[in-house]
């Protein structure tokens, strides 16, 4: 079952009703000023940081679920007031459709024959989100309609806010101004920032205070001031400080009538911040009100917007028969991997904007996905992710976006970060041909003095793998590898401890397999940077240690029908058929065959078989098989979870391209496009009902066979699986791959995809490369420059 559908010409998902499975969301915004946005104008925006800098509430954990958004209510005489987004008042519409688009969100609607068009996005360039609003009157009377709106401020730190009631409630404090409602807690000490929410119209009145707006006992729901028709102009002092204002249209038959609302960030200089005593300094907020006062050019910025977009995405277009493919390159999942660039695992609706920083691993992933897109912002963010490494190579598994400093709350120790690092720099070589950010030299830990080159970085990512060997001549695995949950390490037995930072028993022992898979794939792109750009002696070192690393999963890393998984702190196989459960693991069976081992002894071809035999099932191919039903403290928190859940055998999405791309290794065309089209969401959407989350965006996680929800989704938007998947389409099946000395065509297609054609962006000119399917592993393709 389907809740919309694509309009790709527009390049948006259409929504048609209110109640999707879950919320659905978007993003506005895409340089300081974010705003999460569901289909019934749920969500919050905050500046820069969702932890620390955010502009409105939101309720996680709420009850109705998606609470807090920019509400609209609309409401006439001896009627009830409705929402143009549904939500929270609940009443039913006579119309509604939602448009999510590239940075901005459309939602149309209509009751009592008024007509609701509402476009919400972020300009380019401008902290504020702007909700333009359009009123018509559709019915054969005149109509005399009261608009309310709604947000509801947070105050600024989202964990102090949902905690820290006993100050909180005696600190909030706004200024009203021309109508204009600021939020101004915490500026008259040490904020040099506000937030302020206004409209380009004459208001009638407003609420600041939020019982006063809602009235005791009452929700978002049913606000009393929208109840009664009267606002009172309150003030908030403490307590829970709101946004509302009243406007008053009166709309003859047929007449429309358009309103801006603008909400708002504004910083000042600290010798600046004052415009009288305890008033602040607005100058920038009424120089951005002023500036988007007008329709017309509210609509030009919009379109700027729009522009920007799609000549962002033109970089890389795909002109196929198989709209499904093309609709998931051309615009989805290139605008999904530029949301993980800008909000890595910070703000979802499943990720609270209030744990989790940037990840090593997961950033130098991001690139991949991304690299194509702004290349300079790639090269900028290797060299601040490298800056958090330490002089052993090893590093922070975590850096702060606001500070780019390594967070030792999260801890370090993860034995395949180093290795990432490889990954996105060759990646981002391979793009540009900038081979001088080698030479950029950058500090280790952030600490001035400790400089040298990124190159000197790299040596010591991979010789922080050859320095950490255990008993099998296998990488140790640390705190954890790829898989933050197989924490062999760990021995947990305390409640609610940390599972990737408890060290209550350092093995020396514990093993991991895909890190030496990792070691083989990067070392030798490692070693090419050698030969290409550095120490010849360097790269023949590496490549006979990539040898001995192949021989040492031979003999030690295969089970007879896959790659093991791992030694456990006993040295006891982990994902092994020996095993009782957890016999076999996704993550070593892609590295592995990604690497090319095994190509030469049948070992590759063997154990991705294995996989479709034991691992695959409708909606993707699962981590591991059989989940583990009971805890094991050795194992950590892979067994925490119930069986067929995230890292224990849900299908986790990010490494189901794994097994895709080495299915093309193998050239096995049809196998490869079958695990693409699993979990690819212009795929799932035609049942959306199970997978429930949005079909335009891959999710981290779906149930597996084991789970008491197979093929249900969660945690959408943020996730590897966006890079990853991008780089199976767009390389391993289509076959562009950027490479040091230009564009290398090489693709491994299915039988159902006969010809396409790409236009590609490469070092400054664009290409147009155009490819036939002979069938039985044979291409033909064309390319030619502009
Ligand atoms: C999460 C993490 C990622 C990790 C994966 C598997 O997606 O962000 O770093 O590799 O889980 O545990
Ligand atoms: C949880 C998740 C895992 C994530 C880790 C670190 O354990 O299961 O996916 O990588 O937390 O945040």
């Amino acid at each position: 079952m389907k809740y919309g559908y694509f309009d790709d010409t527009k390049k948006e998902y259409v929504i048609t009703t209110p109640d999707t499975p879950l919320p659905w969301i978007n993003y506005l915004g895409g340089q300081d000023f974010y705003g999460l946005i569901s289909n019934t104008l749920g969500g919050y925006s905050f500046y820069r940081d969702a932890k620390l800098q955010r502009l409105t509430r939101f309720r996680y954990n709420n009850v109705p679920s998606d609470m807090g958004g920019r509400y609209y209510y609309i409401k006439e005489e001896n009627k009830d007031p409705w929402n143009p987004g549904y939500l929270p008042c609940r009443a039913e519409l006579d119309k509604y459709v939602c448009r999510h688009g590239l940075g901005y969100t459309v939602i149309e609607s209509e009751k009592n024959n008024i007509e609701c068009l509402i476009k919400c996005f972020v300009p380019l360039d401008e902290n504020c989100e702007i909700h333009s609003l359009t009123l018509t009157n559709n019915s054969m009377i005149q109509k005399n309609i009261k608009l309310y709106s709604m947000i509801e401020w947070c105050l600024w730190d989202a964990v102090d806010d949902s905690q820290n009631y006993q100050r909180n409630l005696n600190i909030g404090e706004v200024e009203v101004e021309d109508g204009v409602i600021y939020h101004k807690t915490e500026y008259r000490e040490r904020r040099n920032h506000y937030a302020y929410y206004g409209v380009n119209h004459d208001i009638s009145g407003f609420e600041t205070d939020r019982d006063s707006f809602l009235g005791k006992f009452r929700g978002f729901d049913n606000p009393l001031s929208v109840e009664k028709g009267h606002m009172n102009n309150s003030i908030a002092h403490g307590w829970y400080p709101i946004g509302s204002h009243q406007i008053d249209c009166l709309l003859e038959p047929g007449e429309s009538k358009n309103l801006i609302f603008l909400l708002g960030y504004g910083q000042n200089s600290p010798d600046n911040k004052w415009a009288g005593k305890n008033i602040i300094n607005k100058e920038e907020a009424k120089r951005v009100l002023n500036k988007f006062k007008s329709q017309e050019f509210v609509l030009k910025e919009l379109e700027k917007l729009k522009h920007y977009w799609n000549k962002l995405l033109s970089k890389f277009q795909v002109e196929t028969s198989n709209d499904k493919v093309a609709r998931m390159v051309n615009i989805w999942n290139q605008y999904q991997c530029m949301v993980t660039f800008n909000l890595s695992r910070s703000a979802s609706y499943f990720e609270s904007g209030t744990g989790r920083g940037m990840g090593f691993r997961d950033s130098c992933q991001d690139i991949l996905g991304f690299v194509h897109l702004i290349p300079e912002k790639a090269r900028e963010r290797i060299l601040d992710i490298a800056s958090i490494q330490f002089e052993d190579g090893s590093t922070y598994h975590q850096y702060q976006p606001l500070t780019k400093l390594g967070n030792n709350n999260i801890g370090s120790g993860f034995n395949d970060d180093p290795l990432w690092l490889i990954a996105c720099t060759v990646a981002y070589i391979k793009e540009t041909g900038d081979s001088h950010i080698l030479n950029e030299t950058i500090p280790f830990d952030n600490k001035l003095g400790s400089e040298k080159s990124l190159f000197e970085h790299l040596r010591r990512s991979i010789h922080y793998t050859l320095s950490h060997l255990g008993p099998n001549g296998l990488p140790l695995i640390g705190r954890a590898d790829w898989n933050d949950c197989l924490n062999l390490n760990t021995f947990s037995t305390e409640p609610g401890e940390s599972f990737q930072t408890t060290a209550n028993y350092e093995s020396n022992i514990a093993e991991s397999v895909f890190i030496a898979g990792m070691f083989i794939k990067y070392g030798q792109e490692y070693a090419e940077l050698c030969s290409r750009f550095g120490d010849h002696n360097e790269g023949k070192e590496i490549i006979y240690q990539v040898k001995r690393m192949k021989e040492a999963v031979y003999n030690k890393g295969w089970d007879g029908k896959w790659f093991l998984r791992a030694y456990d702190a006993f040295g006891n196989k982990v994902g092994s058929n020996e095993c009782h459960e957890g016999k076999i693991y996704i993550e070593p069976q892609g590295m592995c065959v990604m690497a090319g081992i095994g190509i030469e002894n049948g070992h590759a071809e063997k154990a991705l078989n294995s996989v479709h035999q034991l691992l695959v099932n409708d909606y993707g191919v699962e981590l591991l098989h059989p989940s583990y039903t009971s805890y094991h403290k050795e194992l950590g928190e892979i067994t925490s979870y119930p069986p067929g859940y995230k890292e224990n055998g849900s299908v986790f999405c990010h490494n189901n391209p794994w097994i895709s791309i080495a299915e093309t290794i193998l050239g096995r065309g049809n196998k490869a496009f079958d695990i693409y089209r699993r979990i690819c969401p212009s795929y799932t959407e035609e049942f959306s009902e199970i997978h429930k989350t949005e079909p335009y965006v891959y999710s981290q996680t779906i149930g597996g066979r084991e789970s008491f929800s197979l093929g249900e989704a969660k945690n959408s938007w943020l996730t590897g699986t966006a890079a990853w998947s991008f780089v199976n389409i767009s390389q391993a099946i289509l076959g562009i791959y950027p490479d040091y000395d230009g564009l290398k065509i090489k693709p491994c297609l299915p039988d159902e995809i006969k010809s396409y054609k790409v236009r590609r962006y490469f070092r400054g000119s664009f290409y147009n490369i155009e490819v036939e399917n002979l069938m039985f592993g044979k291409t033909k393709s064309k390319i030619s420059k502009e």
